[in-house]
C-alpha cells in the first residue's frame, strides 16, 4: 500500500515537472490494479477440456455481458430496479430474483442474441464468447478447475415437440488435479452428470486432453459422439445428440477466477482475450448473484403457448442457476456428492 502510494507520489510529481515521457507514468496504476492477481496454474489452460459442439447446433455459445444487455431482473413477473442491471451490479439480487428477457422468446429463441451464429467457434476452436473458468483449492494437493460454458437459450424437444426450453443455461466440466496432475473430469448433463477418470477422455488426438461432446440444443456434456438417453420423471426417456461439430478450446477465451471455499468468495484470476479484457472492469461479483439467469416458468396459457405434464416439465421451464449454485466445495468428483461412480472408459 504504502509503496504504491508512493510510487503514485512520486509519478505525480515526475508528470508535473514535466520529465516524463508521454505514457511513461501510466504502469503505475495498472500495475495497481493487478497487483492482487494470482493467475490460473498453467496446468488449468494445458487440461482444459476439448468440447465438440453439434454440427447441427441453432443455439451457439453467448458472453454473458451480451446477454444482460437483454434481461431486466424480475420478481413475480414485475420488473425490479436497478436498470440496466450490469454485471457489476447483478450481485446486489436476491434469489428470488429472475433475469428475464425483454424479447418475446419462441421455440427458435428468435433473436440474434439469444442464438449467437456470430459465436461458432472457427477451425481454431476459437470462439468470440468467453468461458469461464473457476479454480478451487482443496485440501490433499487438490486443485477442481471448473470449465463453464454459457448459451443463451436452451432448446430440448420430445418426439419434436418442444419441452423444457429456457432462457439462460449454464453448464460446466470439471477437472480434478492433484498436484498438477489431471486424474478425474466431471461433465455436467441435465439434473445429474457423469464422471470419468481423466485418461479415459483423452483421445489418440486430443494432445492429451480430455475430448467432450456437447448436446445440440441443451448442451449437456457427454464422453462419447451419438445418441445418448436420458430419463424425465413423467416423460420418459429421451435423446440428445453430440458429434463431431465445431470444436470449442475454453483456454482460447475465458474470464478466469479462484473461488475460496471457506469464504464462499469469488477473486478474479485474470483471462484470456475478450474474456480477460471484459473482466477487467467486471470483477468477480456477478458470480454471487444467486437468482436465475433467465425468465421464470410461464403460467400455463397462450401468451407463450404454455403446456406442462407436470409442475416442473413444461414447453417452457425456469432459467437455471449460476456457477455458486453448482456445489464448487464439492469433495466428489460428481456435482450430486451421494453416490458418485467414477468411469474408466468412455
Ligand atoms: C428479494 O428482492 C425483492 C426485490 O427487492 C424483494 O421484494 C424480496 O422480498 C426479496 N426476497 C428476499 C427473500 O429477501
Ligand atoms: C480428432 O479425430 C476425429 C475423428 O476421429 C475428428 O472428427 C476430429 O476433428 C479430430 N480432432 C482434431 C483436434 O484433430
Ligand atoms: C467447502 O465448504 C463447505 C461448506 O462449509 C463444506 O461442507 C465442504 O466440506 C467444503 N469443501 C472442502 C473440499 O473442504
Amino acid at each position: 500500500m504504502l509503496s504504491a502510494l508512493m510510487l503514485r507520489t512520486l509519478v505525480l510529481v515526475a508528470a508535473s515537472v514535466g520529465q516524463l515521457a508521454a505514457g511513461a507514468a501510466l504502469p503505475a496504476s495498472a500495475s495497481t490494479s493487478k497487483h492482487d492477481v494470482t493467475p490460473l496454474p498453467d496446468y488449468v489452460l494445458t487440461f482444459a477440456p476439448l468440447s465438440y459442439l453439434y454440427s447441427g447446433e441453432s443455439w451457439w455459445p453467448a458472453d454473458i455481458a451480451d446477454f444482460v444487455t437483454h434481461v431486466t431482473p424480475q420478481v413475480n413477473f414485475d420488473a425490479i430496479p436497478p436498470s440496466p442491471v450490469t454485471l457489476e451490479n447483478v450481485a446486489t439480487l436476491n434469489s428470488s430474483v429472475f433475469l428475464t428477457s425483454n424479447d418475446f422468446v419462441e421455440d427458435d429463441g428468435g433473436h440474434d442474441w439469444l442464438t449467437n451464429a456470430a459465436n461458432i467457434p472457427d477451425e481454431t476452436g476459437y470462439t468470440p464468447a468467453p468461458a469461464t473458468i473457476v479454480a478451487v483449492e482443496k485440501p490433499g494437493g487438490i486443485l477442481d478447475a471448473f470449465y463453464f460454458y454459457f448459451y443463451a437459450f436452451d432448446h430440448a424437444a420430445f418426439l419434436d415437440i418442444p419441452f423444457g426450453n429456457h432462457v439462460g443455461d449454464w453448464e460446466h466440466s470439471m477437472v480434478r488435479f492433484i498436484n498438477g496432475t489431471p486424474t478425474d473430469i466431471y461433465l455436467s448433463a441435465h439434473s445429474g452428470g457423469a464422471a470419468y477418470t481423466y485418461p479415459a477422455l483423452v483421445a489418440h488426438n486430443s494432445s492429451g486432453r480430455a475430448q467432450t461432446f456437447i448436446a445440440v440444443g441443451s448442451h449437456a456434456n457427454y464422453a462419447t459422439s451419438g445418441a445418448q438417453l436420458y430419463p424425465l420423471p413423467v416423460i420418459g426417456p429421451l435423446a440428445d445428440h453430440t458429434n463431431f461439430g465445431p470444436l470449442w478450446d475454453v483456454a482460447k477465451n475465458y474470464r478466469g477466477f479462484w473461488f475460496d471455499n471457506s469464504t464462499q468468495t469469488f477473486s478474479v484470476a485474470g483471462g484470456v482475450d475478450i474474456g480477460g479484457q471484459e473482466l477487467e472492469g467486471e470483477g468477480a461479483g456477478w458470480l454471487e448473484f444467486l437468482g436465475k439467469w433467465g425468465d421464470e416458468q410461464y403460467p400455463i396459457g397462450l401468451e407463450h403457448d404454455q403446456y406442462c405434464v407436470s409442475d416442473d416439465e413444461c414447453h417452457f421451464v425456469s432459467g437455471p442457476t449460476g456457477p455458486i449454485a453448482k456445489n464448487l466445495g464439492r469433495t466428489a468428483v460428481c456435482q450430486d456428492e451421494s453416490g458418485c461412480t467414477i468411469k474408466t472408459s468412455r
